[in-house]
């Protein structure tokens, strides 16, 4: 399938200057929704997945239905102050801003493969974060992957070591 048809474009959003890709436009349509989300399951039944980790709030729509395809769990990273019990945490950069990601401390066993899920990667920023909590709990990052990946900003050099599957490049 031709996923880009279904992304769509909003030139100026957030900030002037800046050309959104707009997935809930894929999400809205069930058939596109579906078939993206097989091209992923599709990919990870070959990786031997234990558990799935994806950070809010986009990451969760992408990594929800994988792990229910797949039958395994899927293990939230949100902002600080979201998560009910003991947490770790981890400091992170956005484009202008910094931010700080947590997980529940007993979200992941050690030991575990662990695929992680979002819908871009544009800096890395995110996922370098999502994995460093991962791995902190003495998770096994297998994969990670993406419906869309901006190749400009390098996101891919910065998770240099790792497994990087997108299925739209821009
Ligand atoms: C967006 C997107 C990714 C991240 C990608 O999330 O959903 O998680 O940015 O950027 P990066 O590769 O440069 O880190 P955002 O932080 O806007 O949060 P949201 O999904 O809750 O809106």
């Amino acid at each position: 399938m031709d996923f880009k048809q279904y992304i769509t474009i909003v030139p100026n959003w957030p900030n002037s200057g800046i050309i959104f890709k707009d997935i809930t436009t894929l999400m809205g349509n069930g058939e596109a929704y579906k078939a993206a989300t097989d091209e992923i399951v599709k990919y990870a039944k070959k990786k031997k997945i234990d558990i799935i980790v994806g950070p809010e709030a986009r990451g969760f729509i992408i990594g929800c239905p994988v792990a229910y395809a797949l039958g395994v769990g899927f293990a939230p990273v949100r902002k600080e102050g979201k998560l009910p019990r003991e947490v770790i945490k981890v400091d992170y950069s956005l484009e202008y801003s910094k931010d700080v990601l947590t997980m529940h401390k007993d979200a992941i066993k050690p030991g575990q493969r662990v695929l992680i899920t979002d819908d871009l990667l544009a800096t890395g920023g995110t996922i370098e974060a999502t994995i460093k909590l991962v791995e902190q709990l003495g998770g096994i990052v297998v994969s990670t992957a993406f419906l869309i990946e901006l190749s400009d900003l390098n996101g891919r050099e910065k998770l240099e070591g790792y497994d990087v599957f997108t299925l739209m490049k821009y």
